[in-house]
């Protein structure tokens, strides 16, 4: 499996359960621009069988190194991003965990029950990163419990290990080369953007500025009821020099605490 091979299977995947992030792929190219990652994401829990060590491991075995390490007090997350060695094209990696031990027993249990039955082969195989949701259909009841206390577990605990979002490198785009631009754009075309915090996360002077549209509702399947909730969302990033003249290449936990609200949309 190629470095193009691991992203291409993610993107189908994302994609195939995500129609707005596809649609918004396709109106950028349609208008003319071609649309490289600035990072893709991923969500876990800090359990030692699958944690950011083991996702990263296959990003690791393809030319990437370990670079900034983030935490988000509010969320209970800790994060760590990836670049590739020598391909300055290569989407950065970024995974963040969620630290369970901050929570009660019942999702410390759930998580760990969840993880109990699958077998170990499973946590130490290259299909971990494409694999979703490893541990069965999920229980509705046990989704709103975890959701009341973090909807970040409720969100691995159904969806598992895919790309939970993709992000549009607005440096390289040739129009659309600002994030005010990109926004305008895409609520032209008729996409709600994630607002919490403002649309536009980041200031210039951090060198980071984020937006995200918010996550497709598609319908999931819970061991008792077909009931539609948020997937994953479709990110877009601009980057400024830092001091050296160099592109910023890190993220800025105070604006990504945002971003991880694009998935929680259900109180409006
Ligand atoms: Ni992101």
């Amino acid at each position: 499996m190629t470095l193009d091979d691991v992203f291409n299977r993610l993107w189908i995947d994302y994609t195939n359960q995500n129609p707005s992030a596809r649609r918004i792929y396709e109106l950028f190219t349609n208008s003319g621009e071609k649309v490289l990652n600035d990072h893709i994401a991923f969500r876990t829990y800090d359990d030692p069988r699958i944690n950011i060590d083991v996702l990263s491991r296959i990003f690791i075995e393809h030319g990437y190194s370990a670079k900034g390490k983030y935490t988000f007090e509010d969320k209970h997350l800790f994060a760590r991003h990836f670049e590739h060695k020598t391909d300055k094209n290569a989407p950065r990696v970024f995974i963040s965990e969620l630290k369970t031990k901050d929570f009660s027993d019942f999702l410390q249990k759930t998580v760990k029950d969840i993880l109990d039955q699958v077998p170990l082969v499973k946590f130490k195989s290259d299909e971990l990163i494409f694999s979703g949701n490893i541990w069965g259909i999920p229980d509705y009841e046990t989704y709103i419990k975890l959701r009341n206390e973090s909807e970040y577990a409720a969100w691995v605990y159904v969806y598992g290990f895919r790309a939970n979002h993709f992000t549009v490198n607005i440096n390289a785009l040739k129009n659309l080369n600002t994030i005010e631009k990109v926004n305008e754009f895409l609520k032209s075309n008729g996409f709600l953007l994630n607002s919490s915090g403002g649309e536009i996360k980041g200031t210039k002077a951090e060198l980071l500025q984020q937006s995200s549209t918010l996550a497709d509702h598609v319908n999931v399947e819970f061991a008792d009821r077909i009931t539609s909730i948020p997937a994953c969302y479709y990110e877009f990033a601009q980057r400024y020099p830092d001091t050296d003249g160099s592109l910023y290449s890190g993220f800025i936990a105070k604006s990504a605490d945002k971003i991880f609200e694009s998935t929680d949309y259900y109180k409006k």
